[in-house]
């Protein structure tokens, strides 16, 4: 059996020596297609695999069509909307993801983008500290939960809001009733929705503009919950938000030049890039496809 990884943005080379470690321990073979730049690489190397692994490299249907032999996809990651589950499943190809594998990576980003903003882009002025602010976790899943964890740690009055109320108030946080309530709270919102279309571009400008003064929103999730427009409207009316991004707008260019230290994007994704989530999302992937092929484990399978 030969397994995949094909990875546009790398895994670290530890995480690498792991996955190979896991798949030729099994009996398996490991096939690499890292820093592709073209897809054409990745529809040659996806050919004659069982298994593969990505991160945010896309499974479109063109993937699938190419991948004649493919059991099992597994995302080293937490999102899967990069993954084309319906032609995942047409094909009865298995398609997870490895939760909580890498959130501890992007929250504490998420923690640090506040920092950066609320200090003026490490640029000489006059900034603020979180001891005391409001932070809002809209949806509370495994990054929310680790934001929560160091939040508290720096002093920040914490409250959440998500569809599970009950994993809100069960790590003793003060659970809100709508995210209009969250937004209205909070000084800050770190942001942890899932692409979906119950999700796409439900943080608008009506949303946004309920902050109180200074209000700031982080945004480690994913670029299609912001209302671009809405994002573009709230940065020009209210000269006192600041917003951040891990994931860069398609309006980047015009939010960089015209709002200057209150707006900010990472160029490419960080919130997974260190050691410790690759080695934690890689090898459970590589975990996880050996106990399906072997086992028929389908633990953390996405398209059921
Ligand atoms: C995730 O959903 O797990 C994160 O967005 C990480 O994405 P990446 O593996 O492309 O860095």
């Amino acid at each position: 059996m030969k397994v995949l990884v094909a990875t546009e943005k790398p895994f670290a080379k530890a995480a690498v020596d792991g996955i190979r470690k896991i798949v030729e321990g099994a009996g398996f073979e490991l096939v690499l297609c890292e820093k592709y730049t073209d897809v054409q690489q990745f529809y040659t190397a996806v050919a004659d695999v069982d298994a593969l692994i990505v991160r945010s490299d896309k499974v479109t249907k063109e993937v699938i069509d190419h991948a004649k032999n493919l059991k099992i996809v597994v995302r080293a990651g937490a999102g899967y909307d990069n993954l084309d589950l319906a032609a995942c499943t047409e094909r009865g190809i298995v398609a997870m993801n490895t939760p909580g594998q890498n959130s501890n990576a992007v929250a504490e980003l998420a923690i640090g983008m506040a920092i950066y903003m609320y200090r003026n882009q490490f640029t000489p002025g006059t900034g603020h500290e979180l001891l005391g602010k409001k932070l809002g976790v809209h949806a509370y899943g495994n990054v929310g939960r680790h934001v929560a964890r160091i939040a508290k740690g720096m002093g920040m009055e914490i409250y959440g809001y998500c569809r599970h109320k009950e994993t809100i108030e069960k790590d003793g946080i003060k659970a809100l009733a709508s995210a209009e309530e969250l937004y209205s709270t909070c000084d800050i919102i770190s942001l942890h929705l899932p692409a979906n279309k119950d999700t796409a571009a439900s943080i608008n400008f009506e949303l946004l503009n309920r902050m109180p003064k200074n209000g700031m929103v982080i945004n480690t999730a994913r670029k299609e919950v912001i209302d671009e427009a809405g994002l573009a409207k709230m940065l020009a009316e209210r000269e006192d938000f600041m917003y951040a991004s891990d994931i860069m707008p398609a309006n980047h260019a015009e939010l960089a030049e015209k709002f200057g230290k209150r707006y900010f994007a990472t160029p490419k994704k960080q919130g997974a890039e260190t050691a410790e989530a690759n080695i934690n999302a890689g090898l459970a992937s590589a975990t996880q496809i050996v106990k399906f092929l072997k086992e028929g484990d389908r633990t953390f399978q996405v398209n059921k």
